[in-house]
């Protein structure tokens, strides 16, 4: 089931990449992450499933890179993890079979799906900011870019692109919400392969679930979002907004409540006031 871009049997480095074996035992999917590419090094995992020279992989491919050399976030952001120390991949998806009726809901899935794997493995609470970052203790530990190739108006491929800060305890730069990583909240070392195969047998059965019953999912996401009822400020990049976080519809739009009327917010930045 396994693809390799490099060879990564070298002895010394057995302990710090990723072991295709143990991850491969406890995945538990049909289709999703059984054909599986390990990259030691790539641009992005994202750009290389949205590469035309990659069109004819099978659905479900997952694309791992213990490091990235073009990252990317929501945004135009650059999205930056330090080598072997995360996890950082993507999931193709190309049978429109399994694309909900509102595309929307796969950020709602995938998001709850690592907010899920994190509780259940660390009985860490994870909380879920809109439109896609899952937070334990108010900081980010994941980010999520979802990118779609649409011939028309028919998307063909639906890329989901998944960072979750898993080892990685400093941090450089600037953010909007404050990073943290999985170890530094449990104070240990965590083993990725278990979180990632855990991520993918959760995805995998909340698309099932978008299919069949996207209420759920939705009322599963929300009851994991603390915003929902607060005051927020959204930055929509040119402008920003200021009201009460009402709800999100039905589509995944941000209903937000000001002094006379509710706006739909499509995009943008939320935080708490
Ligand atoms: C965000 O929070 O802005 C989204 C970050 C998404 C990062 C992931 S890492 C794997 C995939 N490849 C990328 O280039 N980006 C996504």
């Amino acid at each position: 089931m396994t693809k390799k871009l490099s060879n990564l049997n070298e002895k010394k480095r057995i302990l710090i990449v990723l072991e295709l074996e143990k991850f491969d035992i406890k995945l538990n999917t049909d289709f999703i992450g059984r054909n599986f590419i390990y990259a030691e090094e790539i641009n992005s995992t994202n750009s290389y499933l949205l590469d035309k020279k990659n069109k004819n992989l099978v659905d479900g491919t997952v694309v791992f890179a213990e490091k990235q050399t073009e990252g990317r976030g929501r945004k135009n952001r650059v999205w930056y993890s330090v080598k072997e120390q995360n996890l950082n991949f993507s999931i193709l998806l190309t049978n429109r079979k399994y694309f909900p009726k509102n595309i929307n809901l796969i950020n709602f899935a995938s998001s709850l799906a690592v907010a899920l794997s994190i509780e259940n493995l660390f009985q860490l609470n994870a909380s879920l900011k809109w439109p896609n970052d899952v937070l334990i203790n108010n900081k980010k530990v994941c980010g999520i870019l979802l990118e779609a190739v649409s011939q028309g108006s028919k998307i063909e491929q639906l890329v989901i692109g998944i960072g979750i800060n898993v080892n990685q305890s400093t941090f450089q730069g600037t953010f909007n919400i404050p990073p943290t990583s999985i170890r530094l909240e449990m104070n240990e070392t965590i083993e990725r392969e278990r979180l990632l195969a855990e991520v993918l047998n959760s995805f995998e059965e909340i698309l099932y679930e978008t299919l069949s019953n996207p209420k759920e999912i939705m009322r599963d996401w929300k009851s994991r979002c603390r915003m929902i009822g607060e005051k927020i400020e959204v930055n929509e990049g040119n402008s920003i907004k200021y009201g009460i976080f009402d709800d999100i519809d039905e589509s995944g739009t941000l209903l937000l409540k000001t002094k006379d009327k509710i706006e739909k917010i499509h995009l943008g930045d939320v935080s708490l006031l």
